[in-house]
């Protein structure tokens, strides 16, 4: 699992912690459910899709709205997925639709990451634009928490770099020579993560932003 992956995952178990197993939740563009250890206590969860992953039980369009009558769920998660919405006001108010008053929005969205699922990648929010959005669309209030840092930035990016070396057209002296590389940027990261601990307070970089939003 990837750094980024990890925090998701801390992020929605302690978030999801304090609910209790009868909440009535909406896993939305759920995917391969990557973070079902955090959602798998619970009874009722949609787990909805616009692809038929194995993970899914509802295959649908959330740009064509949200089969469910209004104030339906305590909660709906949006991991990973409104990058991937090319109306997110839209989709935001049909969120706030089918949730209880009181019922709560969870999620993450990345920030510094890699153009991924082409050609559905439409947009990376700051914390700031989340923030009007989320009021636009009628919600009260919201919490925001950065997610990632400096370190699992140049983590994640080094490893693509070194990746798209490894499966390019070079010859095995160059690969060996790139592995070798690689290896010793990893002992590196793994070093300059220790002493990094110390700077985490003043970073400037955020990998992306978790969040909970009340109705
Ligand atoms: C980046 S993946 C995130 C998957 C998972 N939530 C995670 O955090 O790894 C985005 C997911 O949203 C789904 N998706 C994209 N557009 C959708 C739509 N219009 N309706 C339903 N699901 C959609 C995709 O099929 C994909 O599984």
């Amino acid at each position: 699992m990837s750094d980024w992956k990890k925090d998701n995952l801390r992020f929605l178990l302690n978030k999801l912690g304090g609910y209790p197993d009868n909440f009535q939740i909406l896993d939305l563009g759920v995917g391969k459910d990557p973070f079902s250890e955090a959602t798998v206590r619970f009874k009722n969860v949609v787990k909805m899709d616009i692809l038929p992953y194995d993970a899914v039980n509802l295959v649908g369009d959330f740009n064509k709205g949200i089969p469910f009558k209004n104030n339906h769920f305590d909660c709906v998660l949006v991991n990973n997925v409104l990058e991937h919405c090319s109306t997110p006001p839209q989709l935001l108010r049909e969120i706030n639709r089918v949730l209880k008053p009181g019922g709560v929005l969870i999620g993450t969205v990345p920030f510094i990451i890699q153009i991924h699922q082409e050609p559905h990648d439409y947009f990376r929010y700051t914390e700031y634009c989340l923030r009007n959005l989320f009021k636009d669309a009628g919600f009260k209030d919201c919490s925001i928490n950065n997610l990632g840092h400096s370190l699992s930035i140049y983590n994640n990016f080094q490893g693509l770099f070194f990746w798209k070396l490894l499966n390019s057209p070079l010859n095995i002296f160059e690969k060996t020579l790139i592995k070798i590389i690689w290896k010793g940027q990893r002992i590196l990261i793994k070093l300059m993560g220790k002493i990094y601990q110390k700077c985490l307070q003043d970073d400037i970089l955020v990998q992306g932003y978790g969040f909970v939003v009340e109705k």
